[in-house]
């Protein structure tokens, strides 16, 4: 992706390093901006909506404080699923041609892997997929990365491990593409049934990514530790989720054994992955990240809509 004006972001593969590093500069202004100004009129003539199939409360609101930060405005179906015409049998792309007659950019959550690119098929404004189901989730992504980038000056010649539910986890499945962009090693630590699928990984190097059953396989070598939530909504037999949900949980005793600028990220919610005994604790970067979201995000709206 060179040019950004006008594009959609369906898939994290869609970026490479030049366009990585000038959204990370562009979300720096931005972060300036919030914090000289607060506010400014960028985007003022333009309207975004919102379109959430899914439940979200990161994504949706640091994608409206972005537009409402940049001067924009907001039109918004939550529960979309139950409260818009698809409830009555219409198709996404139906809904997504009448959506753009409204807004200048659609961002979307929807249940269904793929759905991000049908979308974009149907729409003559930009699409922001902000999670397609089991599939991908790139603008999570790319404020990963960009938290990566600030706690840690780099993103190359990092360990990283990924830990949790990486078969259904599209936040991983996005981010590990964009770390497959640099030379930083990925450890995937997740049980046989929850590894990362092939179709992440197509395009590493195998030297460069190893899976792993514990955490205690890597906690004393890695940099950054990116926890994440076993995914119930994605599993057929609850039992199995009972039996896979208390798997992976890092505790203060874990911390100790780590290095002492490992950084600790989860893209949220937490639902006991995480104690919160350690939310204090320096190396804790998941609120910082959520944060990022919404600088991330006015760098992409400005991007996409040509204003930068
Ligand atoms: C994630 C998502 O929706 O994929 N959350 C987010 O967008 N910040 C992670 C999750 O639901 O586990």
């Amino acid at each position: 992706m060179q040019n950004f004006v006008g594009q959609s972001v369906v898939s994290a593969s869609q970026f490479n390093l030049a366009s990585l590093q000038k959204i990370f500069l562009t979300a720096m202004n931005m972060e300036s901006l919030v914090e000289h100004e607060g506010c400014s009129d960028l985007l003022g003539d333009k309207v975004m909506a919102t379109l959430f199939y899914e439940p979200s409360t990161r994504t949706r609101l640091s994608f409206e404080a972005a537009m409402n930060r940049l001067g924009g405005k907001v039109i918004s179906t939550s529960h979309a699923k139950v409260y818009s015409s698809v409830a009555k049998g219409e198709s996404l792309s139906d809904t997504i041609r009448t959506v753009e007659q409204y807004a200048d950019v659609i961002v979307l959550r929807h249940h269904e892997k793929g759905s991000a690119q049908i979308a974009s098929e149907a729409s003559s404004v930009p699409i922001l997929n902000a999670g397609d189901g089991p599939g991908e989730h790139p603008t999570q992504a790319l404020l990963d990365s960009y938290t990566i980038w600030k706690e840690k000056s780099t993103l190359s010649s990092l360990k990283v491990a990924m830990v949790g539910d990486l078969k259904y986890g599209r936040t991983v499945h996005s981010l590990t593409q964009l770390l497959g962009l640099y030379d930083s090693k990925v450890y995937f630590v997740a049980p046989d049934i929850l590894q990362i699928p092939n179709w992440v990984v197509d395009k590493f190097s195998s030297d460069n990514y190893e899976k792993k059953q514990s955490i205690e396989e890597v906690i004393g070598e890695v940099d950054v530790l990116y926890m994440t939530r076993i995914q119930k909504e994605r599993f057929e037999d609850s039992s199995q989720y009972e039996k896979l949900k208390d798997l992976y949980i890092l505790n203060q005793a874990m911390m100790k054994k780590t290095k002492p600028d490992m950084v600790v990220m989860h893209p949220l919610p937490r639902v006991g992955e995480i104690d919160p005994e350690i939310d204090n604790d320096p190396r804790a970067a998941y609120f910082r990240q959520a944060q990022n979201g919404m600088f991330v995000r006015m760098a992409l709206l400005a991007l996409v809509l040509g204003r930068t």
